[in-house]
């Protein structure tokens, strides 16, 4: 087993740290986060719990670290995890700066250390079967993509709170929901070429914005559309359109607790065909395949010009909600 520490918990440190509990490969062995109330739960997990970050780092026991913080915090959290020769798993994103993304990367393979990310929608199976009727050609060439993950889990956040904050959080609704969507979206058409961005407070208290639409251009010629809004309930939904047939992804509940999906297909000449999917545990399944590339058993799943990819298009996204306006994006 692959002894971690969590860092971080928050809402998502605490779900992950459910998580691990099923893991086949992964073992939760520390915790960490800067409010002492955190030693509360650590403890009810019979977790070691420091308010300390580099307690962790300097733990002989931790073969790896779960970032489950602030993002502002990730890229020096990253660098320090490296220069103690621990494994990654950074939550999402993973950077706020295509060349923090960069600095990241390269650190990582300097060091021989293995990266993850908090991108499991790519390991959700009937996303997987969405990539299998693309690649496989069945549904012909991409086209465009239409995406939406929406929620109003974050209404009644204080007016302190990081996710409120434009430095920790910018465009709001991208770095909270919208870049799983871009991450896809940059894992099927490549790398992107431009970004329009429009973020608006409308119907909430969170203000650096509830409500955000983009437009990414690829250097392919295909598009993606990016819709995610924070001030209505949830829904998650994820369309490729392709020249002999489409692919929609219909979440059934948010991903936190997963009851499944439903996948429609159509084919050229064909009727839309509806198949459910039962609910699967995708976040775990994600950091499995993260505890398989750090014990050397297969590589880890995303790509290095992916994990660039994905921030080089967030930062374009920032810049044009800050700015409007079309921004062209640094492609690998
Ligand atoms: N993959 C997903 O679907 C998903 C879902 C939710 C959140 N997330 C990501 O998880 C991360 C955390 O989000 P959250 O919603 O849990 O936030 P949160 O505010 O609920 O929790 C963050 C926690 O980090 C702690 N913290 C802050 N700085 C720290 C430091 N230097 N060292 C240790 N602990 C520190 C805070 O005290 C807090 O308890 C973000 O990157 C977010 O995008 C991912």
């Amino acid at each position: 087993m692959v002894s971690v520490a969590v860092i971080g918990l928050g809402w998502w440190g605490k779900t992950i740290g459910r998580l691990l509990a099923a893991s086949r490969n992964l073992k939760l062995v520390r915790a960490v986060d800067v409010d002492p109330k955190g030693a509360e739960w650590a403890s009810a997990q019979g977790l070691p719990f420091s308010t300390n970050y580099g307690d962790a780092l300097a733990d002989p026991k931790v073969d790896a670290v779960i970032l489950c913080t602030p993002h502002a915090q990730h890229r020096s959290q990253i660098l320090d995890a490296v220069a103690a020769r621990k494994h990654i798993f950074c939550e999402k994103p993973l950077a706020l700066t295509r060349s923090d993304a960069i600095e990241c990367v390269q650190a990582c393979r300097t060091a021989k250390l293995v990266l993850g990310i908090g991108h499991e929608r790519r390991f959700e199976p009937p996303i997987l079967e969405l990539r299998r009727l693309y690649d496989s050609g069945e549904i012909g060439m991409a086209l465009q993509i239409e995406a939406n993950f929406s929620q109003d889990k974050f209404l009644n956040l204080p007016a302190d709170n990081w996710r409120l904050s434009a430095k920790d959080a910018p465009a709001g609704p991208m770095t909270a929901t919208g870049i799983h969507l871009l991450d896809l979206a940059v894992s099927i058409l490549g790398p992107a070429r431009r970004v329009v961005c429009n973020v608006s407070q409308l119907g909430s208290q969170l203000s650096n914005g509830d409500t955000l639409a983009t437009l990414v251009g690829f250097a392919n010629g295909t598009n993606a559309l990016i819709s995610a809004m924070l001030a209505t309930p949830f829904v998650g939904r994820f369309a490729l359109y392709a020249n002999k047939g489409w692919v929609e992804v219909v979440d059934k509940a948010h991903p936190e607790s997963s009851e499944g999906w439903v996948l429609t297909k159509c084919l050229r000449g064909g009727r839309p065909e509806r198949k459910d999917y039962p609910a699967a545990p995708a976040v775990l399944t994600n950091l499995d395949a993260f505890g398989d590339a750090v014990a050397g058993r297969a590589p880890y799943p995303v790509s290095d010009a992916e994990l660039v990819g994905t921030i080089a298009a967030l930062e374009a996204v920032f810049t044009s909600a800050r700015k409007g306006g079309t921004v062209e994006t640094v492609v690998n």
